[in-house]
């Protein structure tokens, strides 16, 4: 694996895809971004594929990245960040077309883009790929659709870097926790979530920077990583390992003397 050639960022104009775009075009890589409301980013190289391009539609897909390596020459790095957020619902009153809707971007999206690019990796022996999960696909929440799309892209990761391991290319996902993108912004500023209640779980006692989620991000499509392929790295402040202790009384605040 080199740092040759194209990466291609999905979802690529704002959140998590944004950030991850701008420091892999700051390193010097050429990047392209997608999306399916594409915005260009201001003050980096990473240069806007123009078109809409949906991840969950397989016209969209097939076309968009055999026009895209027409234009920009092979991808070697590819970053499925496209995604939707899940509605918070009682099981009663989760609706199918939401449920759908969330399936089809999250996880058929994710294999969809995945597999047009990874294909043409493996021709080419040489490529990385990072699925954007979440800490949801590892835990239970009211996000029903999101919490199995993203156990999905958990999986799929790994069956994707068994299937294309010996042809060259290494396939991993990072779960982000609660991070501070616009989005959540939005939903904070919203009242509809508390940031103190999505912080208080995490070691850290904090949300996740957009940019750490990118940094980890970063080094799974780097040399650096080149023994690492089938994993999914969780950048979640710490979320995981603290949110067991609310039964135990919660996490200490200070140190012990
Ligand atoms: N922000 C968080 O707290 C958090 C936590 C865990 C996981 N994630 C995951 O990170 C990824 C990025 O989320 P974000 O927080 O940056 O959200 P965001 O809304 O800021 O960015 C998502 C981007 O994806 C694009 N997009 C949506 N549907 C698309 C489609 N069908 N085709 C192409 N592009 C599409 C949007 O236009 C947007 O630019 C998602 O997969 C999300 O599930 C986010």
């Amino acid at each position: 694996m080199n740092v040759d050639g194209t990466v291609l960022v999905t979802g690529g104009s704002r959140g998590i895809g944004a950030a991850t775009a701008t420091l892999l075009a700051d390193q010097g890589r050429r990047v392209v971004i997608v999306d399916i409301a594409p915005e260009p980013l201001v003050a980096t190289p990473a240069i806007l594929w123009p078109a809409p391009f949906d991840v969950a539609s397989e016209s969209d897909v097939v076309a968009g990245v055999a026009d895209i390596e027409a234009a920009h020459g092979p991808i070697t790095g590819l970053v499925n960040a496209a995604g939707v957020f899940g509605r918070m619902h009682r099981i009663g009153r989760v609706r199918m077309e939401q449920w759908d809707r969330e399936i089809n971007i999250d996880l058929r999206g994710t294999f969809l883009v995945a597999r047009s690019v990874g294909e043409r990796m493996a021709r080419r022996r040489n490529g990385a790929i990072v699925n954007v999960a979440s800490i949801a696909g590892m835990t239970s929440g009211p996000i029903h659709a999101y919490t199995a799309a993203k156990a999905g892209v958990i999986q799929i990761t790994q069956t994707l870097a068994a299937d294309w391991g010996r042809s060259g290319v290494r396939v991993n996902a990072v779960s982000p926790g609660f991070t501070r993108t616009a989005a959540l912004e939005a939903a904070i500023a919203s009242g509809a979530l508390s940031k103190d209640l999505l912080a208080r779980p995490t070691a850290l006692n904090r949300l996740v920077e957009p940019m750490e989620v990118a940094q980890a991000i970063a080094w799974l499509l780097s040399p650096a990583s080149s023994g690492v392929t089938g994993i999914n790295l969780p950048v979640d402040a710490g979320f995981i390992a603290g949110s067991t202790w609310a039964a135990y009384g919660g996490l200490p605040e200070t140190p012990e003397v």
